[in-house]
């Protein structure tokens, strides 16, 4: 049985797991192309075991940076491997499946932000890095829900803040900054289906357990969680918590990391009213058998034009700057 080295964060967990046979030849070519497999927490748990990082949308901004080999296979959503585009141009970069779009993308169209903004002049637009590049492209920053706070912070005091398009995060934002803002009238479907019902009755089923939840969320799901964070910052609360039980009040993927990092604790799936089974149909177009194909075909590629390269890239490296310190 081949053994594959896996990355988690960077960090090698050293971990021989037993590959399926589509995993070892995943593995086999992957070096060959010498691509490197970027996935996001979100990806089906077959992938994120043969990717050479696994990470949030923030984490995956600066590996895609970073990233040397002569391709990036991003294994996430659409506007995160535009992402790895803006940020590294001159790799090539592909996609398991092209379709995998995002609903919160889809809910600021840029002509219809362009038209707002022409109607609104003089505000300052933070970006949450869930939207298209021609989005990012009329940005003045980006945040991702693991910076979001810090990025606001930021902005001039004198400048009011348009915040894109998740109202629930630029909600979550205002609460923890103080700082008024506008917000855009997006959100993203799966989390909205966790309701403070669900989560306060899985609460009583399980008084052990502590809840931790993606700023996506209502606001009266929020205040139901001892912890509101994005998802990489849920590997580092959990770890770090004396507490061993979970439940996990975002996209189901994200259980497959926990678990995964911490065969020892227990991860229970957020309930929304209908089910257990909070999946994000985008994120699950990705197939193993995909990833494969892109690999073998060098196809589909993410294409954009310079013009918008070249625009969206300011706003996202001013971003990683201002997280960076
Ligand atoms: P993170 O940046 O926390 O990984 O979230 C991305 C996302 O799409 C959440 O729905
Ligand atoms: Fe978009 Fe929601 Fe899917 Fe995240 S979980 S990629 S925000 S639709």
């Amino acid at each position: 049985m081949a053994n594959a080295v896996r990355f988690v964060s960077g960090v090698d967990l050293g971990q021989n797991l037993a590959m399926t046979p589509l995993q070892e030849k995943f593995v086999r070519l992957k070096k060959e192309r010498e691509a490197v497999v970027l996935a996001h927490n979100y990806q089906p748990r077959e992938i994120q075991e043969v990717a050479d990082y696994v990470g949030d949308s923030l984490g995956l901004s600066y590996e895609a940076q970073k990233a040397k080999g002569k391709c990036i296979l991003f294994c996430g959503v659409h506007f995160m491997a535009e992402t790895a585009k803006i940020v590294n141009p001159e790799k090539k970069v592909l996609m398991p499946d092209l379709n995998a779009g995002c609903s919160l993308a889809d809910s600021c169209p840029a002509d219809k932000l362009r038209a707002y903004l022409e109607e609104n002049p003089g505000l300052y637009v933070v970006s949450y890095v869930n939207c298209t590049a021609a989005v990012k492209a009329q940005s003045d920053v980006i945040c991702t829900s693991g910076n979001a706070e810090r990025i606001v912070q930021r902005v001039p005091a004198d400048r009011e803040i348009l915040f894109l398009p998740d109202r629930n995060l630029g909600d979550w934002v205002i609460q923890k900054t103080g700082r008024s803002m506008r917000l855009w009238d997006g959100d993203c479907y799966v989390h909205m289906e966790f309701t403070a019902s669900s989560i306060d009755r899985m609460r009583q089923e399980h008084p052990e357990a502590l809840v931790v939840a993606h700023p996506e969320c209502t606001r009266a799901v929020r205040a139901l969680a001892d912890e509101v964070c994005s998802t990489e910052k849920m590997v580092g609360y959990c770890r770090n918590s004396s507490v061993r039980a979970f439940i996990v009040v975002t996209e189901e993927g994200m259980l497959h990391r926990l678990r995964r990092e911490m065969p020892d604790k227990e991860f229970l799936a957020g309930p929304t009213d209908r089910c257990a089974c909070a999946e994000c149909r985008y994120m699950k177009m990705n197939t193993l058998e995909k990833a494969l194909g892109a690999l073998e075909n060098l196809a589909p590629e993410v294409s954009l034009s310079k013009e918008t390269i070249e625009k969206a890239r300011l706003p996202i490296e001013r971003m990683l700057e201002w997280s960076r310190n």
